[in-house]
């Protein structure tokens, strides 16, 4: 174990690092008029009666003056949209406040917008801490919003998501598990979360008579307008589904398509009934999408959309997204 005399500081920094926190931006006006702002983790609570808070500022923050001379300050724990936000706080002598919107808070301190909470404070106490100065306040006032929260985790943000009670979809042991795909096999999860939520979309599709690869024909009509056949293939060709011409002209039969010729070449658009019936089983993905968010709550949605998204971009072998113009 590391004693105080040979503790390494950037071990120490790592250390510490593993204790996931969020992020918060402080802001208080200095004895200029000038709002100031920095960017902390060292955010804690200390005492819910009376409401207390602390967080601790380098002594050699360009801040600490305008924290010493105002009694006011302002904490805002950052939503997981801020990282912009919090980023430019984190920049000594930057104008941190350009183009930010303000309101005035207790003290004539400024207070941003778009944050998971707010908490305006007045300074009780004030403790050397090292090479940081730790301040104690009483919270005046607070607000706070259901928006995903910023979180920080060695050294990099993060997202926070509710573990929820461990789950297990087996009571088979496995006693060689460098031969099995068992239930963690991340093919498996994607595949079977995929097919589970598109089979009740493709039940919504077969009521009116679609099958999936004119399902997908539709939606991409109803996003684009007018398109030739190889324009959707290629927009499709991430599903390995192919769509024909004979597809396209049997859509046109039934009344769902249309066909326009444009420079020699045909293309397809949604007829009134089309769009009418791609728009009924969009919406029903639509439900079945409220529905999901509301079984996995709004932090863990955000965190299991981003985390997919992380995945296609990072294994994407080139492909077109649908909703992108060429
Ligand atoms: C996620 C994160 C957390 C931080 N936490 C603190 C902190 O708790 N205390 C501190 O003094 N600096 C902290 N910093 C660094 C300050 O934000 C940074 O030094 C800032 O430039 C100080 O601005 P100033 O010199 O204009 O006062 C943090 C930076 C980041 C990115």
């Amino acid at each position: 174990m590391a004693t105080p005399n040979n503790i390494d500081p950037s071990e120490f920094r790592r250390a510490l690092g593993s204790f996931t926190t969020g992020v918060t931006i402080i802001t208080t006006r200095s004895a200029e008029g000038e709002p100031v702002g920095v960017t902390a983790n060292s955010f804690n609570s200390v005492s819910l009666t009376p409401p207390l808070v602390l967080w601790s500022l380098a002594k050699n923050s360009r801040s600490l003056r305008a924290f010493e001379s105002n009694s006011h300050w302002g904490v805002h724990i950052l939503s997981a949209h801020q990282e912009g936000l919090s980023n430019r706080f984190a920049k000594s002598g930057e104008d941190k406040f350009l183009g930010v919107d303000v309101e005035d808070g207790a003290g004539d301190i400024p207070l941003l917008s778009d944050c998971c909470a707010r908490l305006q404070c007045k300074t009780i106490f004030r403790y050397e801490g090292g090479d940081h100065i730790i301040f104690v306040g009483e919270v005046l006032e607070f607000d706070r919003s259901e928006l995903p929260p910023l979180a920080f985790h060695a050294g990099q943000y993060a997202l926070a998501a509710s573990k929820g009670k461990p789950v297990s979809f087996t009571s088979m042991q496995h006693d060689e598990p460098e031969l099995t795909f068992g239930e963690d096999f991340i093919g498996y999860l994607l595949a079977r979360a995929h097919f589970q939520f598109y089979a009740q979309v493709m039940q919504h599709a077969a009521a009116y008579g679609l099958t999936d690869s004119e399902y997908f024909l539709l939606t991409i009509l109803a996003m684009r307008d007018t398109q030739t056949i190889e324009e959707v293939s290629a927009l499709f060709s991430y599903t390995g589904y192919h769509i024909t011409r004979a597809m396209a002209t049997d859509l046109q039969q039934r009344g769902l398509l249309a066909a326009h010729e444009r420079d020699s070449n045909v293309e397809y658009g949604l007829t009134d009934a089309g769009r009418e019936v791609t728009l009924r089983v969009l919406s029903a993905a639509k439900a079945l999408e409220i529905d999901i968010e509301s079984k996995l709550g709004a932090n863990e949605s955000f965190a299991l959309k981003h985390l997919l998204k992380t995945l296609i971009a990072k294994t994407d072998p080139g492909f077109a997204h649908p909703w992108n113009r060429a």
